[in-house]
């Protein structure tokens, strides 16, 4: 690709990511309430975790891809805040204790550093449950099939066949080493499952026929897995202020990841060719498939 054309993806990812960005905070700046009535501590949590931060990759994925095929903006950031929903909690579960044990997310305190370890489990439950609350209101779609599919889908990639499945794969591997297909499957289940939910929403408010949908969630399936390779690359050898988060843990861990069974340049090459991949399921697109191209490249060239 040559450079100026290269230099314009980012520019024009850079402003959409800006304004997807700004759209989710506001979003859970109105949602997330609360009264003077004992629950304070639990809106105050959810608050720290879910508003200012984050690259909001899955939000900004649904509206790229809803925008190819003509969704409505306002329909696709409910739907990308509600899938971010389910991410903040999954990171507040995974930052805890009993099981990553980290104490920095998004630059800040985590949850159960910042408020209790209670408040960070009962944040993450709360942010699980409005997710599907938000999928299921009217205001997603008028079509009651279409939210039903947006909630069955969800249920699916964030449940034991997805993400808290993934999860416990990562636990179960500590220690031990797992070969390509091994890992390949426990990161498809832990990130990928909810990256390819963030595609196959915008197929599903557009009622796309199942036949249509291959290319689409072909690129999601890539971009997931590069995803995570990239996410262990920076735990490997990223900095600690630009993520965000401690690095270093996954191998002190016994993790297994990419970086683990491939080592460091191996591991990198196998998330550019997963880009690489992911980009040309999108062949059939023109100038309209750029912004999710240019998400492809982000979700590897990135240190944070
Ligand atoms: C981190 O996700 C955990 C993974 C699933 C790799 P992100 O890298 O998307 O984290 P934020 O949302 O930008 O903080
Ligand atoms: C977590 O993967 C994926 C989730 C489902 C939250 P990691 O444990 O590698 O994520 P980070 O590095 O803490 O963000
Ligand atoms: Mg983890
Ligand atoms: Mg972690
Ligand atoms: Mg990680």
């Amino acid at each position: 690709m040559p450079v100026e054309v290269a230099d314009r993806l980012f520019e024009e990812l850079n402003a959409e990511a800006a304004q997807v960005g700004a759209d989710v905070d506001r979003f859970f700046e109105q949602s997330l309430q609360s009264e003077p009535d004992g629950r304070e501590r639990l809106f105050e949590a959810m608050r720290h975790a879910a508003i200012g931060g984050g690259k909001r990759l899955r939000p900004l994925l649904t509206i790229a891809a809803s925008r190819l095929f003509a969704v409505d903006r306002a329909r696709a950031l409910r739907v990308g805040c509600a899938i971010e929903a389910i991410h903040v909690y999954s990171l507040i579960h995974d930052d805890l204790p009993c099981m990553d044990d980290a104490d920095t997310r998004r630059s800040k305190a985590t949850v159960h550093k910042a408020f209790g370890e209670a408040e960070a489990v009962l944040a993450g439950d709360s942010l699980h449950a409005l997710a599907f609350e938000w999928l299921a209101d009217q205001a997603t779609h008028e079509d009651p099939w279409v939210r039903s599919d947006l909630v069955l889908e969800l249920a699916r990639a964030a449940g034991p066949s997805g993400m808290a499945g993934g999860q416990m794969m990562d636990l179960d591997a500590e220690g031990r080493s797992l070969d390509l297909a091994q890992i390949t499957r426990l990161q498809q289940l832990k990130t990928g499952a909810l990256i390819e939910y963030s595609v196959e929403a915008a197929c599903i408010m557009a009622k796309l026929p199942e036949e249509a949908r291959t290319p689409y969630r072909g690129y999601a399936r890539n971009v997931g897995l590069a995803f995570q390779i990239a996410d262990d690359l920076i735990d490997h050898g990223g900095d600690a202020a630009a993520a965000g988060k401690p690095v270093g843990q996954d191998a002190d861990a016994g993790k297994a990841t990419f970086v683990s069974l491939l080592g460091e340049d191996r591991a990198r090459q196998q998330a550019r060719m997963l880009v690489d991949q992911a980009i040309e399921h999108l062949s059939e697109h023109g100038e309209e498939a750029d912004l999710l191209r240019a998400i492809a490249r982000f979700a590897v060239e990135r240190d944070h």
